[in-house]
């Protein structure tokens, strides 16, 4: 259909980018992102007219995201079409506009374009090499001031790399080095590193692309003190054994995957540390310190933890529960992931599993029935019910009731 909507408009259509990169993988992508050779907005239009799908455009930029009624998304583009003026003469437009385009982007691999026209449906465009350097599995700039211009392009060679199991190429290394060495990465502003960061941290399998970020000497641009050491390489590993497990028992509860890999790689920081960390990468004033406070109640539960276990305390599952509640998952999982205590990790994941989802049957109105008259000893008693509950002390309604009358 959309290679119809460009033969009626006589556009040339292309598909561009990733899509087509992991297309000759032969890896699922279903970003697809369009190129047009002329007017994209017009194009964009009368395609989502035809499908019944809504537009936003941007004309200052010559895109457009349709979103049809399915809720997929598609990204179209305009080639940019540079007019050479010259006195007496009429405007003209540049013959190599998709070239032009292609050659602003930041990889080879990412350079190629498939036309969707009927005429030329499913030619390849390859002017800078890409297919050669997909086939060789290697990520490569298309010019030396490519991280100078767009420094953020060092995180996306590396995401790259390693989802892709490519390589950097030599030449590209080194073109990254000397950015780093120029400090590029202090003009780039904290919420692009920190977009950056998480979505290599959001990545499947994240520890290749911090053994890499670490190797090529970015982890001090987020902090001064960070490091991978093999702590923090641990740490990792667990929180990805960890979420992996979290993952397969309850898919539906959501887990910012992130956020357990950013307080893993933060393990040695200490908290002014941390706290300076987050402020660089420009996170949310609100959020910082809800994390910030949830990283030391959770580190200060560890010692408390480690503690009473190493004095052959048996803890009750209420107190498990107390511990626990109201740290969010991301903070527990983190913990599991930095104890090396199995006991302290068994106690996580029996919370996670069972005594988070615990609840009592009682609620107000029926304390109510009861004869209890309301008031402050109403909570009082609803603690003591799920206590009871938690540690089986009871297990039927009848017998809430009759704890609740004592
Ligand atoms: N791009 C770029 N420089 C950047 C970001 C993006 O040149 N700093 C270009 C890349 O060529 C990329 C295209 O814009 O192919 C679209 O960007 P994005 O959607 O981030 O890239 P994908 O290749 O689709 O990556 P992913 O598979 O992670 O979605």
């Amino acid at each position: 259909d959309l290679g119809r909507t460009g033969d009626e408009l006589g556009l040339p259509v292309y598909a561009v980018g990733g899509f087509v990169r992991d297309l000759l993988l032969g890896v699922e992508n279903l970003d697809l992102d369009l190129t047009v050779e002329g007017d994209g907005i017009f194009f964009a239009e009368r395609f989502a007219r035809a499908k019944g799908g809504r537009v936003r455009s941007h004309p200052a930029f010559g895109t457009a995201v349709v979103v049809l009624s399915d809720g997929s998304k598609l990204d179209v583009a305009s080639t940019r079409l540079e007019y050479y003026e010259s006195p007496g003469v009429l405007p003209t437009v540049e013959r190599s506009s998709l070239r032009h385009d292609l050659y602003r982007r930041d990889f080879t691999i990412n350079t190629l374009a498939i036309c969707i026209n009927s005429d030329r449906f499913g030619m390849v465009t390859d002017f800078f090499g890409g297919q050669q350097d997909i086939q060789q599995r290697t990520v490569r700039v298309l010019h030396n001031l490519s991280f100078v211009e767009d420094p953020t392009r060092v995180f996306r060679a590396i995401r790259f790399e390693q989802r892709l199991a490519f390589r950097i190429a030599p030449h590209t290394e080194n073109l990254i080095r000397s950015a780093l060495r120029m400090k590029v990465l202090d003009r780039v502003g904290g919420i692009r590193l920190f977009n950056e960061l998480v979505l290599i941290l959001n990545e499947q399998e994240p520890l290749g692309a911090v053994r890499r970020m670490a190797m090529l000497g970015l982890l001090p641009f987020i902090h001064p003190q960070l490091r991978l050491s093999p702590e923090t390489e641990r740490a990792m590993t667990e929180s990805s054994r960890l979420l992996t497990w979290f993952r397969l028992l309850y898919l539906n509860d959501p887990c910012q995957q992130w956020q357990v890999y950013f307080l893993a790689l933060c393990e040695r920081l200490r908290d002014d540390e941390f706290q300076e960390a987050c402020r660089r990468l420009s996170m949310p004033g609100r959020f910082v310190s809800q994390v910030f406070a949830h990283r030391h109640r959770a580190l200060v539960m560890l010692e408390t933890l480690q503690r009473r276990l190493k004095r052959a305390q048996d803890l009750r599952n209420s107190e498990i529960y107390d511990s626990f509640h109201g740290l969010p998952l991301e903070i527990l999982l983190y913990l599991a992931a930095r104890t090396k205590n199995d006991q302290v990790r068994r106690l996580v994941s029996l919370y996670i599993t069972r005594l988070r989802h615990m609840r009592r049957e009682l609620d107000g109105n029926a304390l109510k029935e009861l004869g209890l008259a309301p008031g402050p000893n109403y909570s009082r008693i609803m603690k003591r019910l799920l206590d009871a509950r938690l540690d089986a002390e009871v297990g039927t309604a009848e017998e809430e009731r009759t704890l609740a009358r004592e």
